[in-house]
């Protein structure tokens, strides 16, 4: 009997946090659109969040990501994955992943926005994501065969199993099968402009599992950060919270502190509570930047921010760093637990492709390495199981499933399949995100959004005749469709999700209430949700 085989499709922190947990007998092949090193995991500035010191707990990182979810998180998750994640993180610590260490050589954890305690472990000052990528490498070193620059098509499907993927490689549509799958292709921040993450974030992991059957919940909170160094109308990349966690104020151009009086926390309020308050000076035509004068060590604490300070031309000596809010990371995606599990047997989602509860209405900042590190080792656990447990089911039983690349690659050419291509740009797809479905949004915006999605123009192109770009395009409208939908459903505002024509969060109605989509049916609605909203407002 051949060896239990699991496909992974992505390859940033979730996935090879996967490989780094999957037992020596697992056969593992890794799909990336990318090259290994080219993931969106990289670009993390701010670090993982865990408790570590001895005043905090995880009682408090609980309720510090329940109030910054806003009253809509699955409370019992929250607990395991604060409680799982400070496990971990304090092991990775024991094992010399190299996080940064004061003059003391204690581990010197952060401070950033909503959390009550320094509890943000940070690598290489503010490149945690690429000490990480870097580290997991190492450690999972020929432990997958790794398939870069192919772009995923299709999952395969067998008597509603998951087995496999057709997948865009060296121009040819091929199939990789295996016996558990699992999506860790992140989010969507390309949807967007200005946006912090990789240009390949394009849904992709999401479309592919709704149309395999899976559930599409929470689009509807997109977490748009709240400071991108943007010049000149051009974005030259994220400006870590960290920053304002060690003193650094944003302020108009009279040097009014725009925080004063909006929130207790000023500054370090949760992300939406910030974003919103920018965007509104900004919308009255004041310019903001981030006064970086009160900070220390600014270029040996933040060495990555300081090279992107040098791109734009911008001295630290100066103080002051012009900022914009920009989209950073999707609170919702495939529904699944915090193993992963999606409730399509053999399919999983880990790290931002999933959505979990974990984050509620908006995440608390250093929540998603947490996430990706934690979903990635317990789907490991599960999704071995799994895939011994198809090795041990009587052939009788099983589909007659082909067992290699290039049978299932026949029947792929044979495939009907076709992507509806819209013919539209990708510049213009997202100014229209930008203008009527970001930051503040109300009916009359999202429906004339809708209204133009829906009659865009599309070519239907077979799969083997696609391109990355055109697939990606074509996931991006569909992906955007259902953005749109949730977002007009929820009348109320709550997190991210912000209605300047139903400006109140709206317990009566719509606490614990999340929407789901699956392929073929309405939007759900349902009540599923165990934060109580009440207990969790400051
Ligand atoms: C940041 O460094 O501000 C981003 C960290 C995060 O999104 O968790």
């Amino acid at each position: 009997m051949s060896q239990p085989s699991v496909l992974i499709i992505g390859a940033g922190a979730a996935a090879l946090s996967l490989i780094d947990h999957l037992p020596a007998g697992c056969s593992v092949r890794l799909l990336t659109k990318e090259t290994v090193r080219g993931g969106n995991s990289v670009l993390a500035q701010g670090g993982i969040a865990a408790v570590r010191l001895a005043e905090d707990s995880v009682d408090s990182h609980v309720q510090d990501t329940l109030i910054a979810g806003d009253g809509h998180n699955d409370a019992d998750l929250v607990r395991e994955i604060a409680a799982e994640g400070s496990a971990l993180v304090n092991r990775l610590a024991e094992e010399g992943f190299p996080f940064d260490r004061d003059a003391a050589d204690r581990i010197a954890l952060g401070l950033e926005g909503a959390h009550s305690f320094r509890r943000i472990f940070h690598a290489g000052g503010d490149a945690t994501g690429r000490a990480l990528i870097e580290y997991l490498l190492t450690r999972t070193q020929g432990r997958a065969s790794v398939v870069e620059q192919a772009t995923v098509l299709k999952l395969i499907m067998e008597k509603g199993r998951c087995v496999g993927a057709w997948a865009l490689h060296e121009g040819e549509l091929r199939a990789f099968r295996a016996d558990a799958v699992i999506i860790a292709s992140g989010g969507c921040g390309s949807l967007y402009a200005p946006h912090t993450g990789n240009e390949g974030l394009t849904g992709d992991g999401l479309m592919l599992a709704y149309e395999a059957g899976a559930e599409l919940c929470d689009l509807e909170f997109m977490q748009f950060h709240p400071t991108l160094l943007v010049k000149n109308g051009t974005t030259y990349g994220l400006i870590s919270e960290a920053v304002r966690g060690e003193g650094g104020v944003l302020r108009d151009e009279q040097g009014r502190a725009i925080m004063e009086g909006r929130h207790p926390l000023r500054d370090l309020a949760p992300r939406d509570i910030v974003a919103r308050a920018i965007h509104e000076e900004m919308r009255q035509g004041r310019e903001i930047h981030l006064d970086i004068g009160g900070c220390d060590r600014f270029r040996e604490r933040f060495p990555t921010i300081t090279g992107i300070l040098a791109q734009a031309g911008i001295e630290v000596e100066s103080g002051r760093i012009p900022v914009e809010p920009g989209m950073h990371f999707m609170m919702g995606g495939i529904k699944a637990d915090a193993s992963g599990s999606t409730g399509i047997p053999g399919l999983y989602a880990i790290g931002e492709a999933a959505c979990t509860g974990l984050h509620g209405a908006n995440r608390l900042a250093s929540n998603s390495l947490l996430e990706a590190l934690v979903t990635g080792a317990k789907a490991a656990q599960h999704s071995f199981a799994y895939a011994i447990r198809q090795k041990s089911i009587p052939a009788e039983f099983e589909a007659a499933a082909p067992t290699n690349d290039e049978s299932a690659e026949a029947a792929a050419v044979e495939a009907p399949d076709r992507l509806n291509v819209p013919q539209v740009t990708l510049t213009e797809l997202r100014r229209q995100m930008s203008r009527y479905a970001s930051i503040v949004r109300d009916a009359e915006g999202l429906r004339r959004l809708e209204h133009w999605l829906l009659h865009l123009p599309t070519v239907p192109t077979p799969l083997p005749e696609l391109n990355r770009e055109a697939a990606e395009l074509a996931r991006l409208r569909q992906l955007a469709l259902l953005v749109v939908r949730s977002a007009l459903l929820r009348t109320e505002s709550r997190g991210a999700h912000y209605r300047t024509d139903c400006p109140d969060r709206l317990d009566a109605e719509w606490s614990g209430v999340v929407i789901a989509h699956r392929q073929s049916s309405d939007p759900i609605l349902r009540k599923e949700r165990t934060t109580d909203a009440c207990s969790v407002s400051l």
